[in-house]
C-alpha cells in the first residue's frame, strides 16, 4: 500500500518539503506520498487523532505547531524533549514518537564542511528556538566552547541553565560580542535579522574576524544575507540556511526509511525551488 507523509503547519503553501521529499521518493523507488496540510491551532489535536486513525506514516510539524504538538504525540526523544519542540513524528506500529531534527541537521551539515568541530570555539548569535535547538545539538555533538550572544542575556542565560549536555559558555550582549569576535572559529548566525525584506540588517558588527573564521547563517532567503556578505569579505568561509534545512530533511527521511538520502540531490532541489544558486 502507498505510504503517507505529510507537513503540517500554517501558513503551509510555502513548504518545499514536499517536491523534496517527494523527489526522494521517487529516487530511491518508494511508492509514497508527502502532502502539505494546513492544520490550524485550534484543530491540531483533532488532526492528530486523525493521522493515527488513518495510519499516516510519518510526518514533518513547522510553526506554529512544533511545541504543541508534544501534548499529542505518544513518545518523545529525549533531545526533542530537552529543545522543547518536535519537527520530526515517525508512526512505529501505531505509535506516534517525537524527533527534533532541526539541531542534528544543523550540526551534520556543519560537519561536512568543517573537521574537528568539538575543538572550534563557537559563537552563537541569538537565543531563541532555533539557537536552542542548535546550541543542545552542538553540545550533545561535543563541542566544548560555546559562547551565547543576545540582545536580552537573560534568555541566553536560560539557554545556558537549560542544557543537557556539558559545554562551557559565556553570555554576551551584542555590544560586548562585538569587541571580541575576532577569537572565534565558529560564528553561527540564528536570529531572524537580515531576513528578506530587510536584508540590509545584521545581527552584529564587526571589523575583523580570526584566520579560517566560519561562518554560517540559518537564514535562505537572501542566500546571502548581510552577515554572511561582511564575513566573506573579512576571509570567513561561509554557509547559508539551505543546509540546515536539507540536512533537518534528510534525517527525517533516514528516521521514516532508514535511507540516508543524497543531500546534494536535495540541495540542487531547494535551490531550484528557491530560484537561486548557492554560496
Ligand atoms: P526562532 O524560534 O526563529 O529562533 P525567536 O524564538 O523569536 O525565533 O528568537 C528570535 C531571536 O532573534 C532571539 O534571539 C531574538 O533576541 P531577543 O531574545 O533579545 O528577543 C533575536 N532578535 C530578533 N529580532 C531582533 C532584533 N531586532 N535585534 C536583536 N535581536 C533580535
Amino acid at each position: 500500500m502507498k505510504k503517507l507523509f505529510g507537513v503540517i503547519g500554517d501558513p503551509i503553501a510555502h513548504s518545499m518539503s514536499p517536491v523534496m521529499h517527494n523527489d526522494l521518493f521517487n529516487h530511491y523507488g518508494i511508492d509514497a506520498a508527502y502532502v502539505p496540510l494546513h492544520v490550524r491551532k485550534s484543530n491540531l489535536e483533532d488532526a492528530i487523532k486523525g493521522f493515527k486513525a488513518i495510519g499516516i506514516d510519518g510526518f514533518n510539524v513547522t510553526i506554529p505547531h512544533k511545541t504543541e504538538i508534544m501534548n499529542f504525540l505518544d513518545e518523545i526523544d529525549p533531545l526533542a524533549e530537552a529543545i522543547g519542540a518536535v519537527n520530526t513524528v515517525v508512526n512505529k506500529e501505531g505509535t506516534l514518537i517525537g524527533y527534533n531534527t532541526d539541531g542534528r541537521g544543523f550540526v551534520r551539515g556543519l560537519t561536512e564542511e568543517l573537521s574537528s568541530l568539538p575543538d572550534k570555539k563557537v559563537m552563537l548569535i541569538g537565543a531563541g528556538g532555533a539557537a536552542r535547538a542548535i546550541y543542545f545539538s552542538m553540545a550533545e555533538a561535543g563541542v566544548q566552547k560555546m559562547d551565547i550572544c543576545n540582545r536580552t542575556t537573560e534568555k541566553a542565560d536560560l539557554l545556558k541553565k537549560a542544557c543537557p549536555f556539558p559545554v562551557n559558555t559565556s553570555i554576551f550582549d551584542i555590544e560586548g560580542a562585538s569587541k571580541c569576535i575576532e577569537d572565534y572559529d565558529l560564528l553561527i548566525q540564528t536570529t531572524s535579522i537580515g531576513m528578506s525584506p530587510n536584508v540590509d540588517e545584521r545581527p552584529l558588527e564587526f571589523n575583523q574576524l580570526k584566520i579560517g573564521c566560519f561562518a554560517s547563517d540559518i537564514i535562505y532567503n537572501p542566500l546571502e544575507t548581510q552577515f554572511l556578505k561582511e564575513a566573506k569579505s573579512l576571509g570567513a568561509n561561509i554557509q547559508n540556511g539551505i543546509e540546515m534545512f536539507v540536512y533537518q530533511g534528510a534525517l527525517a527521511f533516514e528516521l521514516w526509511t532508514g535511507i540516508f538520502p543524497d543531500t546534494k540531490r536535495m540541495k540542487k532541489n531547494v535551490l531550484n525551488q528557491l530560484g537561486g544558486s548557492t554560496c
